[in-house]
């Protein structure tokens, strides 16, 4: 085996959930500024993606519950060192196979020792291969997969088709984007020709990214006439993940379709709602606060980004698997997205913007919250800012009682 590593060197051996894998000693890759860049690796290994692999473990087991999965067939497209599909298959209880290719000669090879480090050859074969190719040649051969995880770098949008095409009815697809410039609206004209939508940079743009992201996977679905269920959509450190069940029928693809709107934003006093509709229905372009000139950004989904029952099961799976390295900042994350589920209405307002507006100091959160609660409103935290108070309140008496706090 050894000899097999000496062209991949540097490497290391790390433990991650119940996995141990070899991957590049990242140390030797630095960038011009000093900071470790997994990129520059000749395979890609980034610890900061321990959260998402430790989620990912507990969304598959928890799809296996709530949708009585056996002997469930996965695919990992983009599988670098491995380390996803190898977890997938040692930590979740119904996993029969697990499909994992890479487009790098290196990857794979990592990869298959990896596999071999594990033990777990038996379930888990490694391919190299293109993504899109992986995933369509494989209908053929093996069937199609209960579930598959689209993890690339940066954009996952030009393989959605293809991984939605590739998935049995009923199936997972789990999404990770990294491209949070575009969905942020930090660069719009990227976001258009990924998403096919204009995004917006303000300060609920993380929720806008996350809408985004999930909008242009109904469209995808809705081309093959297939509709989208959403299990669980979050934002955290540079990624956006989505969980999303895919169901065959023109039917499923109307009713998803129903998800689509756009934001109507106004850039002078941050006033902002939604608006349903396939193309929107607008019927004036000034606030209704300040008379300023709207914005509108979209199309994006509208409905709701985690289901009750999903969310609930994850995070008991999380409680119970006391092994995970990011478990406590997952649980955290868990607890706020199910306190945000019941507050019905998206996006939120920061302190620091209201602040501004009603020209006060900054005060906490959770401060905000309790005024909130005590004029009759609903109000939580959102995972999405540590600053960020979704509610069902609107602007104006979010307003008021910050002026009430402050004053
Ligand atoms: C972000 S890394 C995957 C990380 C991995 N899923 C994990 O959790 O550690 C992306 C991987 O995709 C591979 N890749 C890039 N473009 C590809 C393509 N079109 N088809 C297949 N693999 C590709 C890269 O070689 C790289 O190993
Ligand atoms: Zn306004």
């Amino acid at each position: 085996m050894m000899k097999d590593l000496s062209e991949l060197e540097p490497l290391r051996l790390v433990e991650e959930g119940r996995a141990r894998v070899y991957v590049p000693r990242l140390e030797a890759y630095k960038d011009s500024y000093g900071h470790m860049d997994p990129a520059r690796a000749p395979v890609f290994y980034n610890p900061r993606m321990i959260s998402n692999r430790d989620l990912a473990v507990c969304g598959a087991e928890t799809y296996a519950k709530l949708y009585k999965r056996r002997d469930m067939r996965l695919a990992e497209p983009f599988c670098s060192t491995g380390v996803r599909g190898i977890r997938y298959a040692l930590e979740v209880s119904q996993v029969e196979h697990v499909l994992m290719g890479d487009i790098s000669e290196k990857a794979v090879k990592l990869a298959n020792i990896n596999v071999l480090l594990n033990r777990v050859q038996e379930k888990v074969k490694v391919i190299r291969s293109e993504a899109k190719r992986l995933l369509i040649s494989h209908i053929e051969i093996e069937g199609r997969f209960d579930l598959i995880d689209v993890d690339p770098f940066g954009s996952p949008a030009s393989f959605i088709l293809n991984a939605i095409e590739a998935l049995r009815e009923g199936g997972l697809l789990a999404v990770t984007a990294t491209d949070l410039p575009p969905l942020f609206g930090v660069h719009p004209p990227a976001c258009r020709r990924k998403y096919s939508s204009v995004p917006l940079r303000v300060s609920y743009s993380p929720e806008i990214g996350t809408r985004i992201l999930i909008g242009y996977i109904a469209r995808e679905a809705a081309k093959m006439e297939k509709g989208i269920e959403v299990l669980l959509a979050y934002h955290m450190d540079h990624y956006i993940r989505a969980y999303v069940i895919v169901e065959r029928g023109a039917r499923k693809a109307d009713q998803a379709l129903g998800n689509i709107g756009y934001v109507l934003h106004c850039q002078k006093c941050g006033w902002r709602d939604m608006v349903k509709g396939f193309l929107p229905r607008v019927r004036t372009s000034y606030c209704p606060l300040c008379h300023g000139e709207l914005m509108l950004a979209g199309p994006l989904w509208i409905g709701s980004l985690a289901r009750d029952d999903f969310s609930k099961e994850v995070l008991h799976e999380l409680r119970e698997r006391e092994y995970l390295l990011e478990r406590k900042r997952l649980i955290r994350m868990m607890e706020k997205i199910r306190a945000e589920i019941h507050i019905g209405k998206p996006f939120y307002y920061t302190t620091s913007e209201i602040a501004k507006l009603v020209r006060r100091n900054e005060v906490k959160v959770v401060k905000l919250i309790e005024v909130l609660k005590d004029n009759g409103y609903e109000a939580t935290v959102t995972h999405f800012d540590p600053k960020g108070v979704k509610t069902n309140a609107d602007l104006k008496a979010v307003m008021r009682a910050y002026i009430e706090l402050t004053a």
